[in-house]
């Protein structure tokens, strides 16, 4: 090699490892004291080992104003480029906090951006690491474009490639609003915070006094606010828990999920079923006890596990394929559907729907949250979501009725009206528009009055509605229910079904799209 192209070797070299030191030892210890990783470490963590390729590590601001002409950003306060993930091809960006925290220029969008389009190109799932101040004040408008164009095709490859955000740092001002629209929001304890406007300046506007992880933290965002999806303790955690996610969903919307090797037998039949559900309709319990006695290897992955608990979502295998599962909790507020729930299952129906993942319905549910707060917070708005995402899934949907299951939210969680492709209920499920005491009430409310023993009249009256109605014979009579199932056959049910809908297609109208009541 001729002695010149040794010079340009080194100087690549020379280059290349001051690209990689970022923002420098003194900033990288200040990261480590935080408890954070920097941004290379993480993607390292995060992908298989050696697998990382980095695009546009040259990349360089183009700003002179502010003193920006005299300040050094190695690698634009951005990392970027694609790895594998159990082998497969995941595109990642991981800000960098150590040069110019982390903050988001014109260029260091022009990464991320570039990444997003090429994880698009060949239908690769997109992380992003997020640890930034934000836009870089001194760039301006052209910041404000930058978080703009990321912005634009967060939303033209929702629905095509998994879009999946890491809060690992702050994450402030408008900034928030791409992980928004991304498909799930990690968050670490402790570190990252999420906030359109900080303490500082809600205490100059209302005066309120709010600490930085009480107005933003992860447990916040995982359990008031439903922008959190998980919540993680450190780093090396949250970026496990992405990987585990990405194990169950499919690279993009034209593929199926990956199946994994079945390691539970298929035909296991779970005799105590039965016993789980209690008879007294009014006697809670937790129904991931029946989750997890279906479900392979009886694993649940649970998703947004704080949040309106009175709905629970989350991934599943059945015979080593992925499923969605989502069930009303009757351990809290009785399983009955609010606004809360409404969103958080009709997100996930989506997601599932986007992404070719089965759904699996467990109905208890006693009705709609009753109340004011409920009506003015627009439970009509909200609740017509659950309506509208599980009639627009055209993945296969199973409904399991286990116990209650009345009215408008028997109708809401994938009944056979709504196109669900098979309906089970357990022999003791209640099919009707109401429960048996408020029915009772309504349709005998003159025979109670007139008689005289009003107590005793109503109690017969109940238990007569509740035997002619208050069963699942009803509604498979007027093929509403499939089957009625022994508990214990669940699983092969389930399993069985789902081997039969794998071929299902079905065509709509041709639309633009629809127009979801958000
Ligand atoms: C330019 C910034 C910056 C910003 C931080 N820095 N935020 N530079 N623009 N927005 C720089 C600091 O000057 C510092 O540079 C380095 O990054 C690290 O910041 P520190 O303040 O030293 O770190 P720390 O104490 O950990 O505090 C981090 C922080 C704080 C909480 C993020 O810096 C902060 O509050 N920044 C402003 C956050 C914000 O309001 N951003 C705008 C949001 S609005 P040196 O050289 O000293 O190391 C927004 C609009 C998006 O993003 C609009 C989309 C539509």
């Amino acid at each position: 090699m001729a002695t010149n192209d040794k010079d340009k070797l080194e100087m690549l070299q020379e280059e290349k490892e001051k690209i990689s030191k970022g923002g420098g030892e003194k900033r990288i210890a200040k990261q480590h004291e935080k408890g954070k990783l920097t941004a290379r470490e993480r993607i390292e963590n995060f992908l298989d080992n050696g697998s990382f390729v980095e695009l546009n590590a040259f990349v360089k601001h183009r700003q002179t104003q502010l003193g920006m002409d005299k300040k050094e950003a190695p690698g634009e306060g951005v990392v970027t480029g694609y790895g594998t993930v159990d082998g497969r091809l995941v595109y990642v960006f991981a800000q960098d906090f150590t040069v110019l925290g982390g903050t988001l220029g014109e260029m260091h969008a022009y990464k991320i951006c570039d990444a997003m389009d090429r994880a698009a190109k060949v239908g690769a799932p997109f992380i992003g690491l997020n640890d930034s101040g934000g836009a870089r004040i001194q760039e301006g408008v052209d910041a404000l474009k930058g978080y703009g164009n990321i912005f634009y095709r967060n939303t033209i490859y929702s629905g095509v490639i998994p879009q999946i955000s890491a809060i690992m740092g702050p994450c402030a001002g408008g900034a928030v609003y791409s992980p928004a629209l991304t498909d799930f929001v990690f968050m670490v304890r402790d570190t990252s915070q999420m906030f359109i406007t900080g303490p500082q300046v809600i205490k100059t506007v209302t005066g309120e006094e709010v600490s930085f992880e009480e107005l933003g933290g992860a447990d916040t965002h995982n359990s008031k606010s439903g922008v959190g999806h998980f919540a993680a303790d450190n780093d090396e955690d949250c970026l496990a828990q992405i990987r585990e996610l990405l194990s169950f969903i499919p690279s993009n919307n034209a593929e199926d999920p990956p199946a994994v090797e079945p390691s539970d037998d298929p035909n296991r039949k779970e005799e105590d079923l039965k016993d789980i559900i209690p008879e007294n309709p009014n006697k809670p319990y937790d129904v991931r006890d029946v989750i997890t006695r279906i479900t392979d290897d009886g694993y649940f992955f649970e998703i947004q596990e704080s949040y309106a608990q009175n709905i629970i979502i989350g991934f599943s295998r059945l015979n080593g394929r992925t499923v969605g599962i989502i069930a009303n909790q009757p351990a809290h507020l009785a399983g009955c559907l609010d606004i809360n729930a409404s969103d958080k299952a009709s997100r996930f129906i989506r997601f599932c729907d986007s992404f070719n993942i089965p759904i699996v319905t467990f109905q208890d549910v006693p009705g709609y949250l009753p109340g004011t707060d409920q009506e003015h917070g627009g439970i009509i708005r909200h609740g017509a979501k659950l309506l509208y995402a599980y009639s627009e899934a055209t993945v296969p949907k199973i409904t399991v009725i286990l116990r209650k299951s009345y009215g408008g939210s028997y109708l809401a969680m994938c009944s056979k009206s709504l196109q669900a492709d098979v309906v089970y209920a357990y022999p003791s499920a209640e099919i009707a528009v109401m429960g048996p005491e408020g029915a009772a009430n309504i349709i005998f409310k003159k025979d109670i009055e007139n008689s005289d023993d009003p107590e005793n009249t109503r109690q017969e009256k109940i238990s007569e509605y509740r035997e002619q109605f208050a069963n699942p014979y009803v509604a498979a009579s007027r093929g509403r229910v499939d089957d009625i199932i022994d508990p214990k056959e669940t699983r092969p049910r389930l399993i069985y079904a789902l081997e039969t809908l794998q071929t299902k297609r079905e065509q709509r109208p041709s639309k633009k799209h629809g127009n979801i009541p958000v």
